[in-house]
């Protein structure tokens, strides 16, 4: 079953801003892009580094170490060196209340 906790709220999300939080000990990369709420583990699956540092275009964020661009929707890799998913989580928006679900990957 999965359970939603509140991570945030959408007034802090900046659009194309990723911002780090933690689900459960569980590192978390939100993301506000193109009218939608993302939530993508934190760490590349290529290395151990954060992707909240990295940039955000087209629905996909990008590994700021070595370019993997992952996308948002399904977390899987465009191109190397990644070539392993990063676990994608579900999102829920109650009013401006943003909630994350690191019990079940979607
Ligand atoms: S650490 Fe992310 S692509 Fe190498």
């Amino acid at each position: 079953m999965s359970e939603f906790v509140k991570v945030a709220s959408l007034g802090e999300l900046e659009e194309d801003t990723p911002k780090r939080v933690e689900v459960d000990g569980t590192p978390v990369s939100l993301v506000r892009t193109e009218g939608e709420v993302f939530a993508i583990n934190d760490i590349c699956s290529h290395a151990n580094v954060s992707l909240s540092e990295g940039e955000v275009e087209n629905c996909h964020i990008e590994c700021w170490l070595h370019g993997s661009s992952f996308d948002l929707r399904t977390g899987k890799p465009d191109c190397l060196p990644a070539t392993q998913p990063v676990p994608v989580y579900p999102v829920k928006i109650e009013g401006d209340d943003v909630l994350v679900s690191v019990t079940q990957e979607s």
